[in-house]
């Protein structure tokens, strides 16, 4: 509880501390967001995945520093984009390529701020998981900029992540079986780009949120009973548009 209270307070403290170059930050030509909001969230699935990879070496209670730096991530995240897109970061327009550095950026002030734990040394479950880097990323950017990223889902552990009514329209469409799987979904609503990406529940994932349903996972957590391949929720992109 108190680690949660202290990272408000510190994402308190940077929203202070960087409003004003969020309300300097342009809206988004038309015409660019949907392209945008794509790269965007496959960037968050990237990182998230590379704190997937990495659990067991962060969570290695015999090791003290684990070598996970911001600019280590940074890199993976890279290498992970580029093999998901086949796109290499320099070679996007560079209106995409702007967000997506402010994406890298917050993901690497999570994995900062999160040096102490990651490297504590007697220590296994750190909690360090994909879904607090997405979620501390999000919050980071939120505070940044005005780009919203959320990872949710209706079954929410943590009520951050709870749909708005946009959210959950777009989710009950993902739900339907004949909607095609892996497809993001955007459109615009009051000025602002929404778009969502599907997650499905991986092998990976199962141990957290499979079944058996209300059984106690590693993090204190019931799980949910997912079964592989079930649809988990969606990284979800919101900005203003012009
Ligand atoms: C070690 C246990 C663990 C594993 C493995 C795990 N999760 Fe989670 N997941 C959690 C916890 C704990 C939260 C709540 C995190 C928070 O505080 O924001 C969460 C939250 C989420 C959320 C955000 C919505 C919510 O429930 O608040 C999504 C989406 C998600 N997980 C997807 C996945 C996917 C997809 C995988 C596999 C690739 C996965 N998780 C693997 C423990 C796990």
């Amino acid at each position: 509880m108190t680690r949660y209270c202290l990272f408000f307070s510190l994402v308190f403290l940077l929203s202070t501390c960087f409003i004003a170059s969020g309300a300097l930050s342009a809206p988004i030509p038309k015409d660019k967001a949907a392209e945008i909001a794509s790269y965007t969230a496959t960037m968050i699935i990237a990182g998230r995945g590379v704190v997937a990879k990495h659990q067991d070496l962060i969570n290695d209670p015999n090791k003290g520093n684990k070598g996970f730096t911001p600019e280590y991530v940074e890199k993976q995240m890279l290498e992970s984009f580029k093999k998901m897109t086949g796109k290499d970061l320099r070679e996007l327009d560079p209106a995409v390529q702007k967000v997506l550095r402010q994406v890298i950026d917050a993901a690497k002030m999570s994995v900062a701020m999160n040096q102490a734990r990651i490297n504590q040394k007697g220590k296994g479950f750190k909690m360090y998981i994909p879904a607090v880097f997405g979620r501390e990323t999000g919050q980071i950017l939120k505070a940044r900029t005005d780009i919203a990223i959320k990872q949710t889902t209706f079954k929410y552990r943590n009520a951050y992540n709870q749909p708005d009514a946009f959210e959950k329209k777009v989710l009950k469409m993902f739900e339907n079986p004949d909607y095609p799987m892996g497809k993001g979904y955007g459109a615009i609503e009051n000025g602002r780009y929404r778009y969502l990406k599907p997650i499905y529940i991986r092998q990976a994932c199962m141990k957290c949120h499979g079944e058996p349903k209300g059984a106690m996972d590693i993090s204190g957590h019931k799980k949910e009973g997912y079964k592989l391949g079930q649809l988990r929720g969606a990284i979800s992109v919101a900005f203003p548009v012009k």
